[in-house]
């Protein structure tokens, strides 16, 4: 059931389609903000929005914010399989302020990119603070900055960027799902700055395998380990929001699920915000081929699969970062065929100009897409 159709506020992520209102409404939610915090007295500081892109008749990457190389001043491990790493600039130099919820793509020594929440203080602007949580079997990013990213490790950096914005809404649920607490920590504290009505909720396996325990803690949120409780629900975690609260979800699609269910039954909530850290679930998914124009080679795409899962089956160097539609780096050119997109991402322009994002968009059913690879 979409967000729409179950009575809830469209959300900023997860929509099986984009469309004008989701970018009014992240445009809204980032005016929004300015005013908050212009009317909190602080000074304006760099929001990492969405930029503007300029129409082009040539389907190019979609313009990026700064980029630029910095260094792992320091690196912690902060539980089982996670270690956070505090990147700075080699000659010490300022960074640019962000705003909770962003989040920098940060280009590894092998090539990889990889997009993470930032999760340390917004106002500090000497270092960036990521955590990471290993995941083996994945795309081998996590595992490389395990083994390999150290202090001393120069790595690029693209943001930081704010796909999943805090609107400061006046009564707010906070529900991390383990890694997801990334996101949410900076805004929990955001929102007891601001002396809003706020509860964050903190779940995960097992206290050994939570990240950043003691700040939760610190801030009065309430710490939810399923060896000791259980597993929650989606309604348990929704039952914990007071009436008319904005929920801000982050987690894995299991309790994203859950909680998006639980809150379109509960009908007291105001607005439900998420963001992913694993790709969506393909919806709708119709089998089609993708052809690689310049060899002719044909890939089967079927259903539950994503061309982007096809193409790096046979080529496990095709990029690729957020697997969600919105990062770009997995754009391809279209040279023939009609293609579904799915993104969140590419303008009217960019597509007519035959770019796909493959991570999500597709071909029609039993259709071919031939792509310029
Ligand atoms: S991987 Fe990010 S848009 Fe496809």
């Amino acid at each position: 059931m979409s967000p729409r159709a179950a009575g809830l506020p469209a959300d900023l992520y997860g929509r099986p389609r984009p469309d004008r209102f989701i970018r009014g409404l992240t445009a809204f939610i980032d005016t929004s903000q300015r005013a908050r915090l212009r009317a909190a007295g602080r000074r304006r500081i760099g929001l990492g929005l969405r930029p503007r892109r300029p129409a082009s008749r040539v389907p190019v990457p979609p313009a990026v914010p700064a980029s630029r190389e910095l260094v792992v001043a320091s690196r912690t491990a902060l539980c089982d399989e996670v270690v956070s790493l505090r990147l700075a600039t080699p000659d010490g130099s300022r960074l640019p302020r962000w705003l909770p919820g962003a989040h920098l793509r940060i280009e590894l020594p092998s090539g990889r990119a990889r997009h993470y929440s930032l999760c340390g203080d917004p106002r500090d602007t000497t270092s960036y603070t990521v955590a990471v949580r290993r995941i083996d079997g994945g795309g081998g990013g996590s595992a490389e900055i395990h083994d390999s990213v150290m202090p001393g490790t120069a790595v690029r950096a693209v943001g930081p960027r704010n796909g999943f914005p805090f609107a400061a809404d006046p009564v707010v649920l906070f529900i991390a799902g383990g890694i997801g607490i990334t996101p949410l920590l900076p805004m929990a504290r955001e929102a007891a700055a601001l002396g809003l009505t706020w509860r964050l909720v903190y779940a995960g396996r097992s206290r050994s395998c939570m990240p950043m325990l003691e700040e939760v803690s610190a801030l009065g949120g309430e710490i939810l380990a399923d060896d000791e409780t259980g597993v929650p629900s989606g309604a348990d975690l929704v039952g914990r929001a007071p009436d008319g609260a904005a929920i801000y979800c982050c987690g894995p699609p299991a309790m994203l699920d859950g909680v998006r269910k639980a809150a379109a039954a509960a009908g007291t909530v105001r607005a439900f915000h998420f963001e992913r850290f694993t790709a969506p679930p393909i919806v709708d998914g119709r089998a089609f081929e993708v052809e690689l124009g310049r060899s002719g080679t044909v890939l089967a795409v079927p259903p539950d699969r994503s061309a982007l899962d096809v193409l790096r089956e046979h080529d496990p160097l095709v990029p690729y970062s957020c697997r969600q539609g919105f990062c770009g780096l997995c754009l391809q050119r279209v040279l023939r065929g009609e293609v579904d997109h799915r993104d969140l991402r590419l303008t009217d322009t960019e597509r007519a100009d035959g770019a796909m994002l493959v991570c999500v968009s597709r071909g029609a059913e039993g259709s071919r897409v031939v792509l310029d690879l």
